[in-house]
C-alpha cells in the first residue's frame, strides 16, 4: 500500500507564534493526542528509551481528564474482570480488549497512583476517584513524560499525515517499513511509528475531533459507525410534557432496553431533566439503546407495588398520591397520579383495577426516547476504528505496519465507572511495549 498522497485536513486560522522548533525533526515514534492514552503511552515508551513526540491541538493539557468524574476523575474500576471484558465493554469485536486489559490491570494503575502519593477512594461499585482533584493525575502523567524527555507540541495544529514507504535497499536498523511524516504548524516531524490517540467525538469544545477516523480512512482501515454513548436521553415535547415539572428529581430505578438476547438492564439512579432523562442508570443504558426502541423503567425496583397498595387500602384513607409518597419523592407521586382521574381518589375508594394500572405505570413505564443530547453532553463515542484491522497484542494495524491506534478512537467503549480510562491506560501500555 502506498500512501504518499497527501490528505488535506481542514484548517483553522493559526495564531501567530514564533517557531521555536527547527523545521523538521526525527523521532522513534510520534503520538497524536496528549489525552489519557497518548500521555500514558508516551511515558511508557519514553521509559523504554525511545525518543517520543506528542502532538495535541488543544490549548490546555488533557482537559477531558480534568473534567472527568466531576473534577475528581474516576480513573479505574476494581470490578473489571479482564477475562470477561464483554461484561463492561461494548465492541463489534467483543474479545479484542481482553489481552491488553489483562496485561495492564486496574491494580497496576492503582500501584502507579499510590507510588505518586495520590490519595483516592472507592465510591460505588468499584469506582476509584482521586481524593483531591483530577489535576493530580494530569500532573503525574505530565511528570512521567518529562522524566522520560518526551517532547510535546501542545496547541499545535496537525495539517497532514503522509507515509513514505521505505526503499527496498534502505539501510535501517531495525528495518523500518517506511516513515510517517506529520506536517504541523510547527514544522515537519518524522518517525517510523505513528500512534493515533486522538480520542472520540464527545465534547468538541474542549478539543475532540475526527482526526483519528480520517487517518484510519486514509490508510484504508475500516470504521464502525460512531454515535454518542453515556449520554442523556431526550423525548419529543408532547411525550415529555407530563414529566417536565419533575426536573431535578433523582431516584433509584431498574432501566431496561432491548429484547431477547439483546435485552440489557441497569440498576442505578435515574434523574429527571427538563428535556428528558439522565443520571448514571440512563447514561449506562444509552450505550445499548437503539433509536426507536422503548425503555422499560421500574421506578420502585424490588417492591411489589400492587400488593403494597392493596395492603395499604385496608387501613388508610389517604389520597393515593400521599400513600405513594412513602415510597417515592412526594413531587413525583403527586405529578404521576395526575395522569389519570382514577388515581386522584383516596386509596380506600380506588378500584383494584386502577391500583394495578398505577403500579404497572410506575413499575413497567414504557417510554421511547426521540434521541440523545448528542456529543455536546456524551461522555464517550461508541464505534470508531474497527479493531478487526489491529493486533490485539500491540494495537498495530496489520495492513499498515508502524501505525497504531489506542484509547477511545477504537471501537471499544466501556461502561460508566472508570472503565473508559482503564481502556486508555491498558491499550496505551500494550502499544508502548510494541513500539
Ligand atoms: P482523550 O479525549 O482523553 O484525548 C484525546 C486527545 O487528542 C485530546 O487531548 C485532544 O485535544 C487531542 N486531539 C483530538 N483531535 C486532535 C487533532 N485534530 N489534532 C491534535 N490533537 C487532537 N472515563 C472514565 O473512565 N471515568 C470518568 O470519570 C470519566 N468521566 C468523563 C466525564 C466527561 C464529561 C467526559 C466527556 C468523559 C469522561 N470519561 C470518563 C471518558 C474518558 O474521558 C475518555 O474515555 C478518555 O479520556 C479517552 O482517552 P483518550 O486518550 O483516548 O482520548
Amino acid at each position: 500500500m502506498h500512501h504518499s498522497t497527501p490528505t488535506p485536513f481542514p484548517s483553522r486560522p493559526s495564531p501567530h507564534r514564533p517557531s521555536a522548533e527547527p523545521a523538521s525533526q526525527t523521532f522513534d515514534a510520534i503520538i497524536l493526542g496528549a489525552g489519557a492514552a497518548g500521555l500514558f503511552c508516551a511515558a511508557q515508551a519514553g521509559k523504554a528509551g525511545l525518543r517520543i513526540l506528542l502532538i495535541d491541538h488543544a490549548r490546555k493539557l488533557a482537559e477531558k481528564i480534568r473534567i472527568s468524574g466531576g473534577g475528581r476523575s474516576n480513573f479505574t474500576n476494581r470490578d473489571l474482570d479482564p477475562r470477561a471484558p464483554q461484561r463492561h465493554y461494548l465492541s463489534q469485536n467483543a474479545h479484542f480488549c481482553r489481552s491488553a486489559l489483562s496485561r495492564f490491570t486496574p491494580q497496576d494503575f492503582v500501584a502507579l497512583v499510590q507510588a505518586h502519593g495520590i490519595g483516592f477512594h472507592e465510591k460505588h461499585k468499584g469506582q476509584l476517584f482521586c481524593d483531591h482533584s483530577s489535576n493530580d493525575l494530569i500532573d503525574m502523567l505530565d511528570r512521567l513524560c518529562q522524566q522520560q524527555r518526551v517532547q510535546r507540541w501542545q496547541h499545535c495544529r496537525i495539517e497532514r499525515v503522509d507515509f513514505q514507504p521505505a526503499a527496498d535497499n534502505a539501510p535501517e536498523h531495525p528495518p523500518a517499513h517506511g516513515h510517517y511524516q506529520i506536517h504541523t504548524e510547527r514544522g515537519l516531524a518524522t518517525a517510523p511509528r505513528l500512534v493515533v490517540a486522538t480520542g472520540g467525538l464527545s465534547i468538541p469544545k474542549i478539543g475532540a475531533s475526527d482526526l483519528g477516523y480520517r487517518i484510519a480512512r486514509q490508510f484504508g482501515i475500516g470504521l464502525i459507525e460512531q454515535r454518542p454513548g453515556l449520554v442523556p436521553l431526550t423525548f419529543d415535547a408532547p411525550t415529555w410534557h407530563p414529566f417536565k415539572s419533575l426536573a431535578g428529581i433523582s431516584l433509584p430505578a431498574r432501566i431496561a432496553t432491548g429484547v431477547g438476547k439483546n435485552a440489557t438492564h441497569f440498576d442505578e439512579d435515574l434523574l429527571f431533566t427538563h428535556r428528558g432523562l439522565s443520571g448514571p442508570g440512563i447514561l449506562q443504558i444509552s450505550s445499548y439503546w437503539q433509536p426507536g426502541q422503548p425503555l422499560c423503567i421500574d421506578l420502585l425496583p424490588g417492591l411489589d407495588l400492587t400488593a403494597s397498595l392493596q395492603q395499604a387500602r385496608q387501613h388508610s384513607r389517604k389520597l393515593l398520591a400521599n400513600e405513594l409518597a412513602q415510597w417515592l419523592p412526594a413531587r413525583l407521586a403527586q405529578t404521576w397520579t395526575q395522569q389519570s382521574p382514577a388515581w386522584q381518589q383516596p386509596i380506600d375508594q380506588t378500584a383494584d383495577k386502577a391500583l394495578r394500572q398505577l403500579a404497572d405505570s410506575l413499575q413497567q413505564w414504557h417510554i421511547t426516547p426521540s434521541g440523545t443530547e448528542g456529543y455536546a453532553k456524551a461522555e464517550v463515542t461508541l464505534g470508531g476504528v474497527d479493531t478487526r484491522a489491529l493486533s490485539s497484542q500491540s494495537m498495530e494495524c496489520r495492513q499498515q505496519p508502524g501505525l497504531f491506534f489506542i484509547g477511545e478512537v477504537l471501537d471499544v467503549t466501556g461502561w460508566l465507572g472508570g472503565y473508559n480510562f482503564q481502556w486508555a491506560w491498558a491499550s496505551a501500555h500494550a502499544c508502548a511495549q510494541a513500539l
